[in-house]
């Protein structure tokens, strides 16, 4: 079809639908930048958008909660007596999909980290306390001692969007992937979406270009699909996904229980918890609904329920989410085999965009359009068996989120430090409060490893700043 045929069907298409305002710089474009805004337009689903626009858009969407609401049951981080045989037996199970290559990584990284303030991918982000190793590295790592142990290809996916794919190969690239094998680290991107105006119009990035964002982490389960990665893994013989933020350098990516209980539960998808710090701590809320298990973001929960005390007194929902799961690569294969909606969230952001009348472009200082994204634990209630099991909040999550304050880079490395200190510990060495300790994910990325560890100082002085 010659490009002005496409033309007269695309104007078709958005004046149906009240979006005709994007071919307005049409005209003025080479030919060149004619067949881009051609190709990006026909890409869309224009009547499927109609309808968010009326429903997400020119609305707040409404929280269809369901009509019962109880907390989501958990296993709790140590064992309980009665369960101790089971415990045992999944971290036995855990260890042999680990060993037998079953399991892979895989980190959703197309976040725009615009709270961060940092010009760049945030994994390229400087996280450790005394090195400064970016995130990236401090996962390569993690991901290259979990294939010392045990002894087998642990393949790591990487899920960018158009924002951040670029930079975030070359920096692999640069730094030769951090020891890993290439051919073991396979990066895709995830899907798009217009921005909107608050009245439903999209918005143009540039003359030829529509403004879009990223779909949100839950659109990781469809680009898992579209992007090959589910067929690589299967070709790999990969059953499990051990799905992680790029912000936690805390992370423990291989957990023998967590695969291992997840997968003799049988379940689907599968998340960790830390108990809240608070009843409105600003974290997801693990619940339950109709026997299946959902993630109820602080926002939405209703405040009756935050607050609601059980009978000795002591907070219900107390299950936090820190955004950790367990995913069957089956799961993600039956979700992509039929058509499955994950629903829209709404946020209100910043978004530049060209002025129509003026053709330049606006920066705006105050939020001025809705982002639609998609969470990727909404999946959660899709699972016949989902399974949540307690970790403890030091030991597994220290994320860097803000340039200050609280889940910022100073108290993630304090956090990273402590935890250094307290597997010291538990080997003998005397370590100092105050002391300041980067243990590198090759030394250990459980406390067990240390037991193994060649060199290891036998205290570590007030004030003294120690690699391991
Ligand atoms: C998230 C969770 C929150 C949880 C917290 C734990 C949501 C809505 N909330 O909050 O329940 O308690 O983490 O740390 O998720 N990402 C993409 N593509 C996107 C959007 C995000 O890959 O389109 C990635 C980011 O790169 C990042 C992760 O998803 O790795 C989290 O995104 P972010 O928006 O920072 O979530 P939080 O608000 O921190």
């Amino acid at each position: 079809m010659t490009d002005s045929a496409r033309y007269q069907q695309v104007l078709s298409t958005l004046t149906q639908v009240g979006q005709e305002h994007l071919l307005h710089f049409y005209d003025q474009l080479d030919p060149a930048a004619q067949t881009q805004l051609l190709d990006q337009l026909e890409q869309q689903d224009w009547p499927q958008l109609a309808e968010l626009i009326e429903s997400h858009v020119k609305q707040s969407p409404e929280i269809g909660l369901p009509e019962s609401i109880e907390p989501a049951p958990y296993y709790p981080a140590a064992a309980p007596e009665q369960l101790t045989k089971k415990y045992d037996l999944a971290v036995k199970h855990g260890e042999e999909l680990l060993r037998a290559g079953k399991v892979a990584a895989f980190v959703v990284a197309g976040g725009q980290g615009t709270r961060l303030g940092w010009d760049g991918p945030k994994g390229t982000y400087p996280a450790t306390p005394i090195q400064r190793k970016p995130l990236f590295q401090v996962f390569a790592e993690t991901i290259i001692k979990a294939q010392r142990k045990y002894g087998s290809i642990i393949p790591w996916y990487i899920m960018t969007s158009p924002i951040n794919d670029e930079p975030t190969r070359a920096f692999f690239k640069e730094h030769n992937y951090f020891g890993l094998n290439p051919k073991d680290v396979m990066f895709f991107q995830q899907g798009t979406i217009p921005s909107f105006s608050t009245e439903g119009k999209a918005l143009l990035a540039s003359p030829g270009q529509m403004a879009t964002n990223p779909d949100g982490h839950g659109g990781s389960l469809r680009a898992l699909h579209v992007s090959g990665a589910i067929a690589d893994m299967e070709q790999r013989g990969i059953e499990q996904i051990s799905y992680f933020q790029v912000d936690n350098p805390l992370i423990n990516i291989t957990d023998p229980l967590f695969i291992g209980m997840h997968a003799i539960d049988g379940a689907q998808m599968s998340s960790k918890m830390v108990v809240k710090v608070a009843p409105d701590e600003k974290v997801g809320n693990f619940t339950l609904s109709d026997g299946r298990i959902m993630v109820i973001e602080y926002s939405d929960l209703p405040k009756e329920l935050e607050q609601k005390l059980d009978a000795d007194g002591k907070p219900m929902f107390i299950a936090g989410s820190i955004a950790i799961h367990i995913i069957g690569v089956n799961f993600v294969k039956q979700l992509n085999s039929g058509r499955f909606a994950l629903p829209y969230h709404r946020a209100i952001k910043k978004v530049p965009h060209v002025d129509l009348a003026t053709g330049e472009l606006v920066e705006p200082t105050e939020p001025n359009a809705v982002k639609l994204e998609t969470f990727v634990f909404d999946a959660l209630p899709l699972c016949q068996m989902s399974i949540v099991l307690e970790t403890i909040r030091e030991n597994e999550f220290g994320p860097i989120k803000n340039a200050e304050g609280v889940d910022s880079a100073v108290t993630s490395r304090q956090l990273q430090s402590q935890r250094a200190a307290r597997w010291l510990r538990t080997t003998g060495v005397e370590v100092a409060d105050d002391a300041v300790i980067e243990l590198s994910p090759l030394t250990a990325i459980a406390p067990e490893d240390l037991q193994q560890a060649e060199g290891l100082p036998q205290r570590i002085d007030p004030g003294q700043r120690t690699v391991l």
